[in-house]
């Protein structure tokens, strides 16, 4: 089972935009997709329930007492998870995870927030999977705008402590098309083409890292 965990302390980064969208696409491709609600806020909750019947079926995956009680033919796991989690907490949720993707906006509080929280990671590398695969995504990127500049930039060059480069997937803009897409239970794949053309091309370089073996951990 492929596993795929988004994560960032901080609030409001775009976890479960990021979470929501990936399980829905993963899902229009026919794979049989679970979505991982490990936050108490149950955002993703949710959106499962809002979203409609006629619409590529997700699973909940749900949590009860600490463990994901997980569809035995799920072939992707997609964990959406809270903010501020640190510690023991951290240490096993990533352990479940072969790829981590980590949203990121565009604010220096977040990029110190960051940057506290990759150190975090390095030092809990032993506890966790260590060959874990792990990128970024700037969201809710205000095209033309410094801010915006300078994050690509933070996240084109981003390396983790211990010097090893940290793979930049894409920026993906700031739309109302995530918010509609939230209230309604669906992704952007799903709302009208000609509205969202340019949004789904932003999402092309991370979809296609997650359906190749670059975003897998190696078995040997
Ligand atoms: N690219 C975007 N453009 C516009 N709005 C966005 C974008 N990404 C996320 N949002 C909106 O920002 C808000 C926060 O996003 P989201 O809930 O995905 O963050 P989160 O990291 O899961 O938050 P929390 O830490 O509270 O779980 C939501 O209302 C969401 O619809
Ligand atoms: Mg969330």
């Amino acid at each position: 089972m492929r596993s795929i965990l988004i994560l960032n302390p901080k609030g409001g980064c775009g976890k479960t935009t990021l979470a929501t969208n990936i399980a829905g696409w993963f899902a229009m491709q026919g794979k049989k997709v679970s979505l991982a609600d490990c936050d108490p806020q149950g955002s993703s909750t949710d959106w499962l329930a809002a979203r409609p019947d006629y619409l590529a079926k997700i699973e909940l995956a749900a949590m009860h007492s600490n463990e994901l009680e997980i569809n035995r033919d799920t072939e992707i796991l997609v964990i959406d998870s809270p903010a501020a989690i640190h510690d023991n907490k951290l240490v096993s949720i990533t352990r479940a995870a072969q790829t981590i993707i980590m949203p990121m906006m565009p604010s220096a509080i977040d990029v110190r927030a960051a940057e506290r929280f990759l150190r975090e990671l390095i030092e809990k590398r032993r506890e966790i999977n260590r060959k874990v695969k792990l990128a970024t995504v700037a969201n809710r990127v205000r095209e033309d705008t410094l801010s915006g500049v300078k994050l690509e930039y933070y996240l084109e060059t981003l390396k983790l402590p211990n010097g090893s480069k940290v793979p930049y997937m894409t920026m993906l803009r700031a739309s109302q098309n995530y918010v509609h897409a939230a209230e309604k239970g669906m992704t952007i794949f799903e709302l009208a083409p000609s509205k969202t053309v340019y949004d789904r091309e932003q999402w092309m370089p991370l979809l296609a890292w997650l359906s190749s073996a670059r975003s897998i951990p190696s078995i040997t």
